[in-house]
């Protein structure tokens, strides 16, 4: 079943070509082009109702399904122009934001079955029964079990069409998710007109390029990031850097590697360093910095300066490209260049390897780590 491959996780992560693929099929029209008004970019079953006079959208999850969800923010708000909240559903659904009139509620999960997940959207459900119609809940569920209690919960579904997925790590679902908040934040950007048609052409043709391209990064990089483990086998902590749609993948990065490694590691978005953590740096904590091509390269990289001053190790993960990249780096774990919006997709598979190849370096179960369960069905 594992198809050769030592663990559940490392299968998975080599399916992320295919499953970009067919979230592509599943997602976009194929031959649909700027000026085309004979059909819509993207094909996803929402009905325009939803979407009008949308005022705000509120999305709820809980682990990675969250980490995709803080993408999907700034998809949603960059793209559509739609303020958007993300919350994690365990806390939502003790203390649910004021209602208000217009929101569409996004729940993410990929089992369907996370117990806060589905609460949290109960609870929204149930409060707006019965207001004006401007207050009716709005819910959308993104899923990789278009069968499961999620899916008989919300009346609208996006399918991750991801596979089943083995590996307690989510990889390939979590890939799937962001492909699911592109396609909803094109399909708003497109109905509201918030972006020119030139723009959606341009990030679809971006997107269409990410199966060859993670293709390329796993046969290129896998074998270094597998070296480069064996040298994080005894760290004890770990910081992940990011800023803007890259610093859920610093907090993805970070997850990762606790969860399957058991090594204390955190995320942060690279800005805030300075007001705290940086006082944990030395010569013992290594810093993965995610500096992709774009509005805040320049910054992380002297964010990145500025832990590499307090003797931390860094490894980024950026193009071979970047000014000022070989400077600070100590390691470059080197990713093509892509448009910035649609760089976590490829920014994240690193750090999937590098959590992947140190827990499995110090011998551990990674498909089933310690004390997790694959789906969280227990409050
Ligand atoms: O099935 P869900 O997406 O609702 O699961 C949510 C989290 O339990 C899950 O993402 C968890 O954080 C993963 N093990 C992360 O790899």
């Amino acid at each position: 079943e594992k198809q050769g491959f030592r663990h559940f996780m490392l299968k998975e992560i080599y399916e992320q070509p295919g499953v970009i693929r067919t979230c592509l099929e599943a997602y976009f029209n194929n031959d649909w082009q700027a000026g085309d008004h004979e059909q819509p970019p993207v094909t996803l079953d929402i009905p325009p109702e939803l979407y009008a006079d949308l005022e705000q959208i509120e999305i709820l999850a809980c682990g990675t399904s969250w980490h995709a969800g803080l993408v999907g923010k700034y998809l949603l708000e960059q793209l559509a122009g739609i303020p958007t909240n993300v919350q994690y559903a365990s806390e939502f659904r003790y203390a649910p934001s004021p209602l208000r009139p217009n929101v569409m509620m996004v729940g993410i999960s990929q089992s369907g079955e996370t117990a806060d997940t589905l609460a949290a959207l109960a609870t929204e459900q149930q409060r707006r029964n019965g207001l004006d119609p401007a207050y009716h809940a709005r819910l959308v569920g993104i899923t990789n079990r278009p069968e499961s209690s999620l899916g008989h919960l919300v009346p609208h579904l996006i399918d991750t069409h991801a596979g089943i997925e083995i590996g307690v790590a989510a990889t390939k679902t979590f890939l799937a998710q962001l492909m699911a908040f592109y396609a909803l934040a094109l399909d708003l950007g497109y109905r509201r007109k918030a972006l020119t048609e030139a723009r959606i052409e341009e990030i679809i043709a971006g997107l269409r390029q990410l199966p060859a391209q993670i293709e390329m990064l796993l046969s290129s990089q896998d074998g270094a990031i597998e070296e480069l483990a064996h040298e994080f086998v005894e760290t004890q902590d770990f910081i992940f850097i990011g800023r803007g749609i890259n610093f859920p993948i610093a907090l993805e990065g970070a997850l990762k590697l606790k969860e399957i490694s058991y090594i204390h590691a955190e995320g942060y978005p690279a800005g805030e360093m300075k007001h705290g953590p940086i006082a944990l740096l030395d010569s013992k904590v290594p810093v993965v910095a995610i500096a992709m091509p774009g509005t805040v390269y320049e910054k992380v990289i002297s964010n990145a300066q500025e832990a590499k001053a307090r003797d931390s190790r860094i490894v980024g993960v950026t193009s071979l490209n970047g000014k000022h990249a070989t400077d600070v780096f100590d390691t470059l774990l080197p990713v093509p260049v892509v448009d910035e919006l649609i760089s976590p997709i490829l920014s994240v598979i690193p750090l999937q390897l590098l959590a992947y190849h140190i827990a499995a370096r110090r011998g551990l179960d990674v498909d089933q780590p310690r004390n997790l369960a694959k789906s969280v069905t227990v409050e």
